[in-house]
């Protein structure tokens, strides 16, 4: 059964990070999600007059609280635990972490998640901006229209960033592999490194506070079509992450996918 609540309320993990506070932030500027309480290992009090609490006291704090959806930018080992006591809650949740093994089934990947999402609704997206949707749509659209292209995806990121590539160059690579015929990833190249044909070049960028630019290269001899996106700040995300919180709450369990949202 589905029901429409008319405000979401929304617990956020990760909400000391700079993706938590900025879904606190955003969150108070609208009516469609309503942010109830944060958790966090460290601090206890308030950002913004949003009480936090610990993390480690997580199902205590579903209980107090009693959210309709999680909203979590923490990292993968936490994520995962946070889904797991919220599936046991019936709290629905809105996974933003990136940095899950791209091997699904191996330890760090998101089978977590997806067994969570037997019992309550659950959406990861890597990126939740509406631009990189787009992107992803465009890219597929270029990759078919030109077989045989050389293609390399080079990100470019903050220094704090942990993982690589970002988990929205993962979305865009799996794209263009789920379209075009590619005999594989080149993560970077150094030394004797001649380009082979099919092979997709893959580099990734840290340096000071980049938000986040992805860039799909393809050419022949010829020409060149370079795609591009760049985020300007946390709150196309964080604003993505509340469209989807108060579209999901209330849905049925299962996997869901922001381009639903976007979408709608
Ligand atoms: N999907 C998207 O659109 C999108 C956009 C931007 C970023 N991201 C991803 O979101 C994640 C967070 O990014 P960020 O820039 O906000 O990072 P951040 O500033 O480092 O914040 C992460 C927060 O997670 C909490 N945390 C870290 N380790 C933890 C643990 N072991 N247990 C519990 N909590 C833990 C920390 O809060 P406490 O220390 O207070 O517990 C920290 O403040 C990253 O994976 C990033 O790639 C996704």
């Amino acid at each position: 059964m589905t029901r429409e609540p008319s405000s979401a309320r929304v617990l956020v993990s990760g909400a000391t990070g700079r993706m938590g506070r900025r879904v606190i932030e955003e969150a108070a500027a609208r009516d469609d999600a309503r942010v109830v309480a944060g958790v966090s290992r460290d601090l206890s009090g308030k950002i913004d007059d949003i009480p936090v609490e610990p993390a480690d006291e997580f199902e205590v704090v579903l209980r107090e609280y009693d959210p309709d959806v999680l909203v979590d930018f923490s990292v993968p080992e936490a994520s995962r635990e946070f889904v797991a006591d919220c599936a046991e809650a019936n709290v629905a949740c809105v996974v933003g972490t990136t940095g899950f093994t791209e091997d699904e089934f191996a330890e760090g990947g998101l089978a977590a998640l997806r067994e969570a999402s037997e019992r309550v609704p659950v959406l990861h997206a890597s990126n939740f901006s509406r631009g990189v949707q787009a992107l992803l749509r465009a890219v597929e659209g270029a990759v078919s229209d030109l077989p045989g292209y050389d293609v390399e995806v080079t990100e470019s990121h903050h220094r704090h960033k942990r993982d690589a590539p970002s988990g929205t160059a993962n979305a865009i690579l799996d794209r263009i592999e789920s379209v075009g015929e590619f005999d594989g990833r080149i993560h970077g190249r150094e030394g004797d490194a001649l380009r082979e044909p099919g092979e997709i070049g893959v580099h990734a960028r840290r340096a000071g506070g980049i938000r986040g630019e992805h860039e799909i290269l393809l050419a022949n001899e010829h020409e060149e079509l370079r795609l591009t996106h760049r985020a300007g700040n946390r709150s196309a995300f964080a604003d993505g992450a509340l469209d989807a919180a108060g579209w999901l709450a209330g849905r049925n369990p299962g996997w869901y996918d922001f381009s639903e949202v976007v979408a709608e």
